[in-house]
């Protein structure tokens, strides 16, 4: 705190992301990162970006990648938004769309970004409580709502929400936008991407940071009605012109061409998070039954916390929070095969311990 901080940044409380870790051997499953390079072809693009092209500033709107991501989610081009990574995308439509006095409803459970946004803008918000089984219940929806946002599938549940139910919810409320974040949508549940010509109130967001294996060059998009993508791009030309940059726009040019490739390791991902589930179930884990790259389980030998801190004393980073509803939880991310099995190794390694009393 300082003198000069303004009385908005006194009140905020920043999202705190999972450790990146620098340096040594690290088994890195806290952040949902894609345990896959990128293509060859996205390296190659990004190779081939020459220095003319840096010299300048990119092309504001990102025309080209808005075009192919209309192609590939047959919508028009002017139904399509792309931000630097989807957490600014999301940061723009909370500025475009949900400052008002109405509360912003979303789960309880969920993104923990969203309160961040809210404080940030000064939204009212409520979180809807999540059912026994950790699903969201919308019966508790309130009849006064600013709006609703959700991802699908849920983080850090990993489960996933019908396309009926997401039509459900557009249909209920025609006079509120509903934002679902499909960060995960790669991994198994069904984008609402097809719903965006029928509902005006709805807007999608993605990220190529997880299914393509870019989180590092920070590419999102958002997809939505017209007057929606107009909406956020007057706050987004009134707050950074050029948020892609010319080398992200490239990458993620050649990552929507090579199609094969993305399936190929998605359908990788989806294969050993169903190993990774039979594994923990195997040793008395409770595993909720995840459409994402990561899974949300709980132990039973061990508590969730201390078996977090003697991973993380192995260099296995998970990820734990010590908050009420996800004290007993650990989000696991699908690392791959090799990563995976030296995490079963170390707790096995718990197991045996506490059969030998050294819990
Ligand atoms: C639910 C959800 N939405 C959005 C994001 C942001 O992704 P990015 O900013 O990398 O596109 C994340 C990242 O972990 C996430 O879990």
């Amino acid at each position: 705190m300082s003198q000069y901080w303004s009385s908005l940044l006194a009140d905020l409380s920043p999202y705190v992301p999972g450790e990146q870790r620098v340096g040594g051997r690290v088994v890195k499953l806290n952040t949902n990162e894609n345990p896959y390079p990128p293509s060859k072809r996205v390296m190659q693009a990004i190779s081939d970006v020459d220095g003319t092209q840096l010299r300048r500033y990119p092309e504001p709107a990102s025309k080209e990648l808005r075009n192919a991501l209309a192609q590939y989610h047959k919508l028009d081009a002017t139904q399509v938004f792309v931000g630097n990574g989807s957490d600014e995308v999301l940061a723009l439509a909370f500025m475009a769309f949900f400052i008002n006095e109405q509360p912003l409803v979303f789960p309880a459970l969920t993104y923990s970004f969203y309160p961040v946004y809210c404080k940030l803008y000064k939204i009212p918000y409520i979180e809807l409580p999540m059912s026994d089984d950790f699903s969201i219940d919308w019966s508790g929806l309130p009849s006064k709502l600013g709006g609703i946002v959700f991802p699908n599938p849920n983080a850090p549940t990993g489960l996933a929400c019908t396309i009926d139910g997401i039509e459900q919810l557009l249909g209920n409320n025609p006079s509120k936008i509903v934002l679902v974040d499909e960060a995960y949508i790669d991994f198994g549940a069904q984008s609402a991407t097809s719903l965006v010509a029928r509902y005006p109130n709805l807007l999608v967001t993605q990220t190529f940071s997880k299914g393509r294996s870019l989180a590092g060059m920070r590419i999102g998009a958002a997809f939505g009605h017209s007057d929606l993508i107009a909406g956020l791009d007057r706050v987004k030309n009134s707050f950074n012109s050029y948020p892609l940059d010319v080398v992200a726009e490239q990458a993620a040019l050649a990552s929507l061409e090579d199609e094969q490739y993305h399936r190929e390791h998605v359908s990788k991902i989806i294969a050993s998070r169903d190993w990774l589930t039979e594994q923990l179930e195997a040793r008395d884990f409770k595993v909720l039954p995840s459409a994402a790259n990561f899974v949300f389980a709980a132990p039973s030998h061990i508590g969730a916390k201390q078996l977090h801190e003697y991973l993380n004393k192995r260099d296995i980073l998970v990820r734990y929070w010590d908050k009420p509803l996800l004290q007993d939880w650990l989000r696991i991310s699908i690392g791959s095969p090799d990563e995976l099995q030296l995490l079963i190794n170390a707790i096995d390694q718990t197991q045996s311990s506490n059969k030998d009393g050294a819990r």
